[in-house]
């Protein structure tokens, strides 16, 4: 078949790309992304209102980029959105810096420091407007470097967007007047400060605006001895792990009023219910039920947390601008289950039912049967080893049953399918290296079989072993050595 090369014009596409629907603090949010994603440690965010001639800068003290990973970083379109992107990386389209910079103003340049060498490039809208063609500068203007600064480190990354026409709105009635200018820095303050919550609570980044450091806001007030928080659950969605966690706010009468003004975070409680979803760990979405219900007054205590993967994107159709999403169908009936459960709770709680009938007493976290544990090695999830009910059954055993019952409960822990899904690859014949806590967990149940009359013999007992979800790492070789060595087989 025959073709013909049709390049795309230059100054059409620039300036189109230049609407795609960012606002001030979604576009900020897309670059923060970026530095990091580049491991930058401490990120700065600086607006400056000059002459009207504002400026927006973003310096980070991440990697950096040699010269050709910034030209290539230049480009509209610089990565395949198709292509696996790498664990907690947060782009996707390889288009962010550019259409997220445009939306603010009209010229971007990026300084960047690679392993103690500068590099630099610069796009001007006016100038490809002008000539219609997708010509780069090579260099910086001496008057925005200046704005720059240098980069301290060996590495790092500085991006100033100035020429701010949409920023400030040029071009429409009037132009932002410095204290309205401020107003907006302090609104995109607020964007970041719950949008990296997540991220920002790990205490690796710091994040600053114009030198004040961005303090995260955890719209599910963790920190609060009122909040109730469900169970994590874990959904498969098309090969994915979602995970699900609702939370409960305080009934009012709980909270003082600052607490309350604060918790109702910039959109006020109404507008802050329903789903919020992150993809690695930085929020994308939140603010209604996404149409699995209405929103209404009762629910407003109930805010449903979602974790996706960025592996995730194109069933969750992850927007350009990361803030936009649709649930895949498979996701909408299990997340309306969970919802309808949080949206009753805050019913309950938003009339005062519940805590009129615990008055004083909190039971955060308690009634979960599980927990998701901190530790990266083990089991994600935990035993709730101090709920209620639990308690009590222990109490009423005795020494032996209360034995029997926890190797039976480290079982469940072990073999629960949200602990097992990751297990390596077990290799066949060779005998693997076990921790002593392996090995005596194995010989207790090993024993525990025997002594039920569950198995009679090795072979019988290597069998059940094999098949145990919770021994999913070790192999049939490992195991006889350990039984061996136990020597519990008489
Ligand atoms: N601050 C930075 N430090 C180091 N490299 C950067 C920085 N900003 C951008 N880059 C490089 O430029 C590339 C292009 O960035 P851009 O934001 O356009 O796309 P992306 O982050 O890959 O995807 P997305 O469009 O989803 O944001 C990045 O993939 C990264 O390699
Ligand atoms: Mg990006």
């Amino acid at each position: 078949m025959n073709v013909i090369i049709t390049e795309p014009s230059a100054a059409p596409v620039i300036n189109a790309l230049r609407s795609i629907g960012y606002n001030a603090s979604t576009a900020i949010a897309d670059l923060v992304d970026n530095s990091i994603d580049a491991k930058g440690s401490i990120i700065n965010i600086n607006f400056d209102y000059g002459d009207l001639n504002g400026a927006i800068t973003i310096v980070d003290n991440g990697t950096g980029m040699n010269e050709e990973m910034l030209q290539t970083a230049m480009n509209i379109g610089s990565k395949d959105p198709r292509a696996k992107r790498g664990a907690n990386e947060l782009g996707r389209f390889g288009m962010g810096l550019k259409t997220a910079s445009f939306s603010l103003g009209k010229r971007l340049s990026v300084l960047t420091k690679w392993n103690g060498v500068y590099h630099e490039r610069c796009w001007d809208l006016d100038h490809v407007s002008e000539c219609n063609e997708w010509q780069l500068f090579t260099s910086i203007p001496d008057e925005v470097k200046l704005k720059m600064g240098t980069i301290e480190g060996v590495s790092g990354t500085i991006i100033c967007i100035d020429k701010l026409d949409r920023f400030m709105g040029y071009g429409g009635k009037r132009t932002l007047k410095e204290t309205s200018f401020y107003k907006k820095v302090s609104r995109v303050n607020k964007h970041l400060e719950f949008v990296f919550h997540s991220i920002l609570e790990k205490n690796e980044i710091k994040m600053f605006i114009n030198g004040k450091e961005i303090i995260p806001w955890d719209p599910f007030l963790r920190a609060h001895q009122h909040t109730l928080e469900g169970e994590t659950q874990v959904l498969r969605i098309n090969e994915n792990r979602i995970k699900v966690q609702y939370f409960i706010l305080p009934h009012a009468s709980h909270l003082t009023e600052p607490e309350y003004k604060n918790a109702g975070g910039y959109k006020g409680w109404r507008d802050h219910q329903g789903l919020y979803i992150y993809r690695e760990n930085r929020l994308l979405y939140f603010g209604d039920w996404m149409g699995l219900f209405p929103k209404d007054a009762a629910s407003q205590l109930a805010r449903v947390r979602i974790d996706l993967p960025n592996e995730a994107d194109s069933d969750w159709q992850v927007d350009i601008k990361k803030s936009g999403i649709n649930l895949p169908e498979d996701a909408k009936r299990r997340l309306e289950a969970i919802s309808a459960i949080a949206r009753k709770v805050s019913k309950e709680i938003f009339y005062f039912r519940t805590q009129a009938k615990t008055p004083g007493q909190s039971f955060k976290g308690s009634l979960n049967t599980w927990e998701q544990s901190g530790r990266e090695d083990g089991p994600q999830f935990i035993l709730n080893r101090s709920h209620p009910i639990l308690t009590e059954l222990f109490n009423k055993m005795d020494d032996e049953a209360a034995k029997l019952f926890n190797l039976y409960l480290k079982f469940v822990q072990l073999g629960s399918p949200s602990n097992i899904i990751d297990s390596p690859k077990v290799p066949e014949e060779m005998v693997q290296e076990v921790t002593e806590g392996q090995k005596e967990l194995v010989t207790q149940f090993a024993s525990t079989l025997l002594k039920l009359n569950v198995a009679n013999n090795e072979e019988q007992l290597l069998n059940i072993l094999i098949t145990q979800p919770a021994f999913d790492g070790l192999n049939r070789a490992t195991m006889k050595k350990i039984v061996t060595e136990a020597d519990i087989i008489e």
